[in-house]
């Protein structure tokens, strides 16, 4: 059963507990009560949805807000580097690169891609599912065979989670679903093939990932109905939705001027934005929200949208007075954050593959398996740029190693992938440690199998009239991609401008308590 998010007499109650239980600071109190307002609504985060969220309240006549972010820049996890010794630099992404999905016939656009072609940014076709070189530790080995299979097998992961759909049957792993569909790797060909459909798309294991949700965000395989049935409207995803193809930015002023010009068309630098403001506290009441940021500096309005990714929610970097109730608390730490880390080299000259990816696969699972050229045609001819992805533990891993010993291990791999060729030494070497960085904790959300539909609203919910959370992760279809963030900036930004300008504000709802179907049979 559903229940509002706010009733009157709850936030009441809820106040006059937690005024007892935890005492907001005195001076947190009168600022609230008699300081005047810094402005009506604080965006908490400038990535993609907190400027998109921004955007859309100007659109309906509400220019009384700030966006809060903790960097230098706006961006978010749209983050490029400069790259590479100086008579040879570039511009490279250590986040988002792809737009993926454009648009197909007069369908829905992408809102990633009009605002790519908005504001000029170049982009390349990037087809990483075709010509795809195979290695393994003994060098160059052909096993395309296995590669195509995986795909298969992806396939029938999908096929046998939709079937299972219609019957309500419960979720499981992507690991159970991979075995009750027939697959079961077993080779390091096997598990680097499979690693490449799966955890290089999710940034985490099928172990870690849900069955029906890995199968239904990805499902690329094309309805044998018309796309306009009913039933397979109802399974749009990125790829349906807007197309299957994947454009790689190779915009040298960096991806993230999609962002920073479209900002540009609406926001004011000195009166909208505070830049270099690490949130640490966030005070809610009755009579609105007052931001403590590090330096002490206190934020007051009536509002607060916060667009922190959910690792930062789930690592406590930010306090929440009084605590986040207990539904969104569970919400929140039954989502799960992947990591993905692109690995940047650069080399005096091209030895490597002439295709635009490579898969290398260790006698140990994940171990820099994914291999991208970007001295490549379409990219960036002459580069001498190459960089390798890992993902989950193994990026973990990877984050608590100096630089120069993830470099070594590296080197030893493309030893062992080009036994003939002497490795010259790297020019320039670089990574982003992801999970480490308190403003982002993770690369992207990723939907685990304990992940119920219930828990999915809840993440989105507001709290109360004055909490509202918006961004990748709170996107039920596209959770994980930058079209995720912007499109649920757009929609809980109308959702607040309507409880803004409606009087009565009810926001969205919530479940109280996530229940299973039936009671445990344990006694
Ligand atoms: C390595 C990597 C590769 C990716 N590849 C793609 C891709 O190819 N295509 C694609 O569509 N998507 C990709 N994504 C996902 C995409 O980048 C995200 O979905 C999207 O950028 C998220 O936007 P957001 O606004 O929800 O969050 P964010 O961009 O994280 O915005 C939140 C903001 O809050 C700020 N913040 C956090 N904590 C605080 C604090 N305490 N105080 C103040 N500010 C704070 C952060 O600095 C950040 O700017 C990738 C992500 C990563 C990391
Ligand atoms: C943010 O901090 C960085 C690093 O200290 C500094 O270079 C930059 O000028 C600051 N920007 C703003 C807008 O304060
Ligand atoms: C994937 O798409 C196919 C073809 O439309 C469909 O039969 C299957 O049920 C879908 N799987 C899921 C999990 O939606
Ligand atoms: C599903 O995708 C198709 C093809 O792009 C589109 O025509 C249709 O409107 C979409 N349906 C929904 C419910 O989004
Ligand atoms: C490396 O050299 C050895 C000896 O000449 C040869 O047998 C082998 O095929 C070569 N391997 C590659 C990948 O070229």
């Amino acid at each position: 059963m559903l229940f509002w998010a706010h009733t009157l007499s709850a936030t009441l109650l809820a106040a006059c507990f937690f005024s007892q239980t935890y005492p907001l600071p005195l001076t947190t109190q009168s600022v609230l009560k008699d300081r005047p307002k810094d402005a009506r609504v604080l965006i908490l985060g400038g990535g993609m949805a907190g400027v998109i969220a921004a955007k859309t309240l100007h659109e309906q006549g509400i220019d009384d807000f700030i966006i809060v972010e903790g960097k230098g820049e706006l961006g978010g996890r749209m983050l490029s580097h400069r790259f590479g010794a100086v008579n040879n630099q570039w511009t490279i992404e250590l986040g988002a690169n792809w737009v993926q999905g454009t648009q197909t016939g007069d369908g829905p656009a992408n809102p990633i891609w009009t605002l790519a072609q908005k504001h000029n940014i170049a982009l390349q076709s990037s087809d990483y599912f075709g010509n795809v070189a195979t290695y393994d530790a003994s060098g160059p080995v052909d096993f395309q065979d296995v590669f195509r299979q995986s795909i298969r097998d992806f396939q029938s992961l999908t096929a046998v989670a939709g079937a299972r759909v219609p019957h309500s049957l419960v979720d499981m792993t992507a690991r159970s679903g991979y075995a009750l569909s027939g697959s079961r790797p077993v080779t390091a060909h096997d598990m680097a093939a499979e690693y490449y459909q799966f955890d290089w798309e999710f940034g985490a294991t099928p172990e870690e990932t849900s069955w029906l949700a890995s199968s239904w965000v990805h499902n690329r395989s094309t309805p044998g109905d018309p796309a306009s049935s009913d039933e397979d409207s109802a399974h749009n995803n990125t790829f349906r939705t807007f197309s299957p193809s994947n454009l790689l930015s190779t915009d040298q002023r960096g991806f993230k001027t999609l962002i920073l010009d479209e900002a540009k068309t609406f926001l004011d630098p000195e009166e909208q934005v505070r830049l270099n403001a690490t949130v640490t506290t966030i005070h809610t009441s009755e009579h609105g929200v007052t931001v403590v940021l590090e330096d002490g500096t206190a934020l007051v309005a009536d509002y607060a949208l916060c667009t922190f990714s959910l690792g930062v929610l789930q690592h406590d970097d930010v306090r929440f007075v009084p605590p986040l109730p207990a539904w969104k608390q569970e919400a929140i730490h039954s989502m799960a954050m992947g990591t993905y880390t692109k690995i940047f080299l650069q080399f005096p000259y091209r030895f490597w593959f002439d295709t635009e990816m490579a898969l290398y696969a260790d006698p140990e699972r994940g171990r820099y398996p994914v291999w991208q050229s970007l001295d490549h045609d379409a990219f960036f001819p002459d580069s001498g740029i190459l960089f390798v992805t890992v993902t989950g533990e193994f990026s973990r891993r990877i984050e608590s190693m100096t630089d120069s010993a993830v470099q070594t291990e590296i080197l030893s791999v493309l030893r062992a992938m080009y036994p003939n060729t002497t490795i010259p030494d790297p020019l320039d070497f670089y990574f982003q440690r992801w999970y480490r960085d308190p403003f982002f904790r993770g690369s992207y959300s990723n939907w685990p199998a304990n992940f119920l539909s219930e828990h999915q609203t809840n993440m989105r919910a507001n709290v109360d009239e004055r909490l509202w959370f918006a961004g990748e992760a709170t996107s039920k279809k596209h959770f994980g991609y930058l079209h995720g963030a912007y499109l649920e900036g757009r929609d809980i930004g109308l959702a607040l401008a309507d409880c803004m300008q409606g009087g009565d504000c009810f926001g969205l709802e919530h479940v109280d308590r996530v229940r299973t179907a039936r009671p445990y049979d344990i006694v």
